[in-house]
This record gives C-alpha cells, sequence and structure tokens, in this order.
C-alpha cells in the first residue's frame, strides 16, 4: 500500500478538533487518505522520523510553519515520491530547483489563495504595531503598570500620509494594498517584475517603481511580499538596507531568508530601520539566541516579531486543509485536473512565473 506522510506542527497540550493543521489532526484527512487505499503516517518531526519515513512515500504533505526542509538529499532517498503537496502557500522549503533539473517527475502543489487574506491581515497590524509604538505601550500598561505618556509618544506616529511600498505584488502584496489604501497614506508603491494591470493599479491607487533601490528610498514603511527563491534569498542585505530612508519600517511576512538577519537588527539597532516586525525566520523554528528575538531600537521598541503564525490561524487552517483534499482528490483519482494556480511544478517543471523572472514556465492553463 503507498504512503502520504505528512509533517504537520505538534498539537500537543494545545490540541483541539478545530486545530486541523496539527500533526495529531492531520488535516482531519486521515480516513479520507485510508479510504482511497493509502496508509497515512503525520508527524511533527521533520528530522529522524522525517528522513525514516520519507524512504517510501508516494505524496508528502508539509506545511510552512513547521517546515520540513525537502532537500535534494531527502528528495533522492524518496525513490517512490510523485507529489509534494504544501499545506499553505509558499513551498520554498522543498529544493524546488533542484526537482526541475533532477529530470524526476515530482508535482509541487500548494493551496494558493488559502491564507492570503490571513497575511494580509497580519502585516497590516504589525504596520500598525510598530507606527504607533503599540507594543511597548501595550507592555507599560499590562507589565510594567506604568503611565508615561512621553516614553511612547516620543516614537509613534499615524500611517496617514506615509509612503508605503511592497517589494511583491501578488495576491498577499496586492492584499495588502488594497488594506491600506482607506488609510489615506501618502503614496502607495510597489516594485515586481509581474506589473499589476492599469485597473488594478488604479483601483487601490498604486504605483509601480522600476528598481527595488529606488522603492525602498522613498519609503517609510517597506512591506517583503515575494516568494523565496534564488532571486530573493538575502535580497534586503546590508547594501540594500543602506538605500532605506533613514527611520523606515519593515514588516516581511513573505519568508525570513529573504533578508540578512543580523543586518535587519544592526539597522534597527543603529537606527537606520525604526522598527521591523514579521513572522517569518530563518530556519524555523528559529533558535533562541536568533538576532530577531532580541533586537531593539534605541527608545527600546521597535521590534513586532512573532512566530509564524499569521497564515495557520483557524479560519486559515479550515481553508487549506479542504485545498489539500482537493488537490489529493485530484491525484488519486488519477485525473490531475489540478486548480492551475496551486500548481508550482508540474512532473518537475516550472508552472508559475512567481519563483523567480528566469524560469522557463510550462502553460498549464
Ligand atoms: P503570488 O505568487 O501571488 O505573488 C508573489 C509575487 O511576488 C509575484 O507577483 C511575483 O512576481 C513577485 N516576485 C517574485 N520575485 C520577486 C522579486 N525578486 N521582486 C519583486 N517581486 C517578486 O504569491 P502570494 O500568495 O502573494 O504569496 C507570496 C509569498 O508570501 C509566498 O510565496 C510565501 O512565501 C509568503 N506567505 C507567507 C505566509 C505566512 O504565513 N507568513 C502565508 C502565505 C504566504
Amino acid at each position: 500500500m503507498s504512503k502520504v506522510l505528512a509533517v504537520l506542527f505538534k498539537g500537543g497540550e494545545y490540541n483541539t478538533a478545530k486545530l486541523l493543521g496539527s500533526a495529531e489532526n492531520a488535516l482531519g484527512l486521515r480516513s479520507f487518505i485510508e479510504s482511497n487505499g493509502r496508509t497515512l503516517f503525520a508527524t511533527a518531526d521533520k528530522e529522524a522520523t522525517l528522513d525514516e519515513h520519507i524512504k517510501d512515500a508516494e505524496v508528502i504533505i508539509t506545511t510552512p510553519f513547521n517546515p520540513a526542509y525537502i532537500s535534494k538529499e531527502r528528495i533522492e532517498s524518496a525513490k517512490n515520491l510523485k507529489l509534494l503537496v504544501t499545506a499553505g502557500v509558499g513551498s520554498d522549503h522543498i529544493d524546488l530547483d533542484y526537482i526541475n533539473k533532477s529530470g524526476r517527475k515530482i508535482s509541487v502543489l500548494e493551496v494558493t489563495g488559502s491564507n492570503t487574506s490571513s497575511v494580509a491581515e497580519h502585516a497590516l497590524l504589525t504596520i500598525l504595531a510598530l507606527v504607533k509604538n503599540f507594543i511597548p505601550a501595550h507592555k507599560v500598561a499590562t507589565e510594567e503598570l506604568g503611565w508615561d505618556i512621553a516614553k511612547i509618544s516620543r516614537d509613534a506616529y499615524d500611517l496617514e500620509g506615509k509612503v508605503v511600498a511592497t517589494i511583491g505584488a501578488g495576491r498577499i502584496g496586492y492584499k495588502i494594498l488594497e488594506r491600506l489604501a482607506p488609510f489615506k497614506p501618502g503614496e502607495l508603491l510597489y516594485y515586481d517584475y509581474q506589473g499589476l494591470s492599469p485597473e488594478l493599479e488604479a483601483k487601490v491607487g498604486a504605483k509601480r517603481i522600476d528598481t527595488i533601490e529606488e522603492l525602498v528610498s522613498k519609503a517609510d514603511i517597506v512591506t517583503i511580499n515575494a516568494p523565496l527563491h534564488a532571486g530573493t534569498k538575502g535580497l534586503v542585505n546590508k547594501e540594500l538596507l543602506s538605500k532605506f530612508k533613514p527611520g523606515a519600517l519593515l514588516v516581511n511576512t513573505a519568508r525570513g531568508a529573504i533578508c540578512d538577519a543580523q543586518a535587519v537588527a544592526d539597522a534597527v539597532k543603529s537606527g537606520q530601520l525604526r522598527g521591523y516586525g514579521g513572522d517569518v525566520w530563518f530556519p524555523q523554528p528559529a533558535p533562541a539566541d536568533h538576532p530577531w528575538r532580541s533586537f531593539t531600537n534605541k527608545f527600546g521598541g521597535g521590534n513586532a516579531m512573532t512566530p509564524h503564525v499569521s497564515g495557520a490561524n483557524l479560519d486559515a487552517q479550515a481553508r487549506y486543509s479542504l485545498g489539500v483534499k482537493n488537490i489529493l482528490t485530484s491525484y488519486f483519482t488519477g485525473k490531475k485536473d489540478y486548480r492551475p494556480q496551486d500548481i508550482i511544478l508540474l512532473d518537475g517543471e516550472y508552472a508559475t512565473k512567481s519563483y523567480g523572472n528566469d524560469k522557463k514556465v510550462k502553460d498549464v492553463k
């Protein structure tokens, strides 16, 4: 009997029936998978248990929140592997370029759109938290039991009138622009090699900027919404940070490795950035001494980090669990009539333009 391996996050003492995304609940798909003649092995251990069970897995379900890094070596050891499904959005934890070059007919699908609103809301929340100096203010009220207005107000502003820029204006980037527009920002700018249509630009009042350097030099707030791929890894490094407007805010809910972690922490400490926030790290889980766990700006604030939770709330889990079921249904029936937007690699070939503008992309529509 062929095997489906699911590597998810641990529910443990917090597990409830609603927490579909936990390894214990296996996306609520155990009986569905077994009734399709497959065995299911679900785990939260993305090291030794994964290495043992990957060898004979035909399908592997992973999640970006507790990412099982599906490296070249792991793919080589998975001799029966045909399908990788990401429960969520963002499949960079899989060595996509290696699969693409290997000639193996492995497909990679994700549940596109399943948590894009969840992330857009979290990005907006993080922007507001940093702009308003909210987290230090909350600490004054509940931890310090204080009332020091000046301590907070010396570094608190409004979003209205500020220039906000997104690196990447795909599904999430655009939803962030839509949510920002009612705040009456000074300008909304974006940089993306796939431009928006004039209609979509006009709807939110966004302007395309030709180079990333120009984009960051104009913005009070920069938000990152591009996938992690060879062209975005380490993109926000010391050099690019030096081009930011001094005192800008940076919010990253895309992927941690798009930023040079130490360079970002140093930029906040030096004042080049007023603050940084987001929910994505590299690696995940982040070690206790990761620089993003402890940096602050000179006012003791400017850190709005959370663990990788934005796309994993209960609404999002319900949507991506259903999406994984739909993908598996297409696969188990042999129809492979996947939604085109869910396909990252089809039989080893790229089917999306979002993982770099250097990729040869197969038309799957
Ligand atoms: P999408 O594919 O709709 O949009 C991505 C956009 O980024 C595309 O328009 C693409 O052209 C652009 N892009 C790629 N490389 C770029 C570059 N070098 N410079 C500028 N733009 C570039 O994807 P979607 O749904 O908006 O998701 C984006 C990413 O957000 C995912 O790949 C994932 O890494 C992350 N994400 C994070 C979540 C979380 O829980 N924090 C949940 C969902 C997604």
